[in-house]
């Protein structure tokens, strides 16, 4: 039962994002040939836009009460652009973890983790083409002076690669499994964010597209909290390299990241006068990190304390995790080592309130000093460099936050 009508984009452009595949995903054939083996009975994949229904009328903002816009020419000035910079923005998510996810498929542990994995990519291969939908079927993004903004925007974001798309989570290469499942567990739920508040949008043809890529970003989130569990359990067991530990590495990497998706946490309220979105930036952070904390890594630290304590009841775990939380107290046979931490919303920041960004805040939240003044940079990143993975520290974008960080305080330190 479809709530939705399904759309082709011109001929050009559709041809294109085909080629994009060829050369950025060349394993969907896998998923397109044996998607009745993994996901029986569940709707097949296929690469057209999806448009269900959303509220015709305005729900908040300074347009409230009237139409919303059919045209994106009818939007001026700022709210054109705007408008415009959410739907590159988005479509650069869509395309740039496609191009993560693939480089460490193989890394899966199991066959039915790697066709989970596969079939994001192949949903997120959708969304990308459902925002070339909403540039490319309505022509007024073409505008006397302003040039064919939806083509210059579509073969822009063709173009990009990991390192040049928008946001700074999608510029971060993956090197093992875990970034797999901990980015469909933590970044991908941003994304759930970020397509409720703007069921609003006050352009109509992207309200309409939220619906339908809402549903598949569910499959995304939870296979992602099934697989991150498992392979933390792994991880606990022995059974993955650098064991939970490393786990925890590659939570850290992630987490700050996905923070800053939402925007700075002081912003957001342009994007509500517009009725592009109906939550600040900071309300929908703060529901974002709760869940986190609630939804996905506790579920984990229950079942990575019933394995290592043996005959635990599930009841019995979460008195264990509550003590462990509220009172932090061990018991016999359990270690802070032995569970998963969701890092403090101050830890490594590189965005958002000047009181965090680039400031020298451990994992636990705890502002690191030496001499009575905070930690200089430097000492920072040595710090860095125990808590966060190996092969992180060595790429490039860390190079970048280092330099960024250096930059922020006038190569002076603070
Ligand atoms: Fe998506
Ligand atoms: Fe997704």
């Amino acid at each position: 039962m479809a709530s939705f009508t399904t759309e082709l984009i011109p001929e050009r452009f559709h041809a294109a994002v085909v080629d994009w595949q060829g050369k950025n995903f060349p394993e969907m054939h896998f998923l397109t040939d044996s998607w009745e083996k993994y996901f029986r009975g569940q709707t097949p994949f296929q690469l057209t836009a999806r448009i269900g229904t959303a509220a015709p009328i305005a729900e908040l903002g300074q347009f409230a009460g009237q139409a919303k816009f059919e045209k994106a020419g009818d939007m001026t000035g700022n709210m054109f652009y705007s408008a415009k910079d959410i739907i590159r923005a988005q479509c650069s998510t869509e395309f740039g973890s496609i191009q993560q996810h693939r480089l460490t498929l193989e890394g899966a542990f199991s066959d039915q983790a790697k066709y989970d994995t596969l079939r994001i990519m192949g949903e997120e291969l959708r969304h990308a083409y459902q925002m070339f939908w909403v540039l490319a079927h309505d022509p007024s993004w073409k505008k006397l002076g302003m040039g064919d903004v939806a083509q210059e925007t579509m073969e822009e974001l063709l173009s990009m690669q990991t390192g040049s798309h928008v946001l700074d989570a999608f510029n971060i290469v993956f090197n093992e499994f875990a970034d797999n499942v901990i980015f469909a567990a933590v970044i991908d739920l941003v994304g759930k964010y970020q397509l409720e508040m703007q069921r609003v949008f006050t352009y109509a043809p992207m309200a309409r597209s939220m619906a339908p890529m809402l549903s598949e970003e569910a499959f995304h989130i939870t296979s992602g909290r099934r697989n991150f569990k498992e392979v933390a359990l792994r991880a606990a067991r022995g059974e993955y390299a650098g064991g939970l530990a490393q786990v925890q590495k590659v939570l850290n990497q992630w987490y700050p990241r996905g923070l800053e998706m939402f925007g700075s946490e002081s912003g957001g309220a342009t994007v509500m006068q517009f009725g592009f979105k109906d939550k600040t930036n900071a309300a929908s952070q703060g529901e974002y990190m709760q869940e986190v904390k609630e939804m996905v890594v506790e579920p984990i630290n229950l079942a990575l304390i019933q394995q290592k304590l043996p005959g635990t009841t599930l009841d019995k775990a979460k008195e264990i995790l509550w003590q462990v939380e509220e009172e932090k107290d061990y018991p016999a046979g359990l270690t802070p080592k032995d569970l998963l931490h969701v890092p403090a919303a101050s830890f490594f920041r590189k965005r958002g309130l000047p009181e965090m960004a680039f400031q020298p805040y451990d994992a636990e939240g705890r502002l690191m000093t030496e001499g009575g003044k905070p930690l200089s940079p430097k000492a920072y990143q040595a710090y860095l460099q125990t808590v966060l993975p190996a092969k992180y520290l060595a790429s490039e974008e860390f190079a970048k936050y280092c330099r960024e960080a250096d930059a922020h305080f006038g190569g002076k330190g603070w």
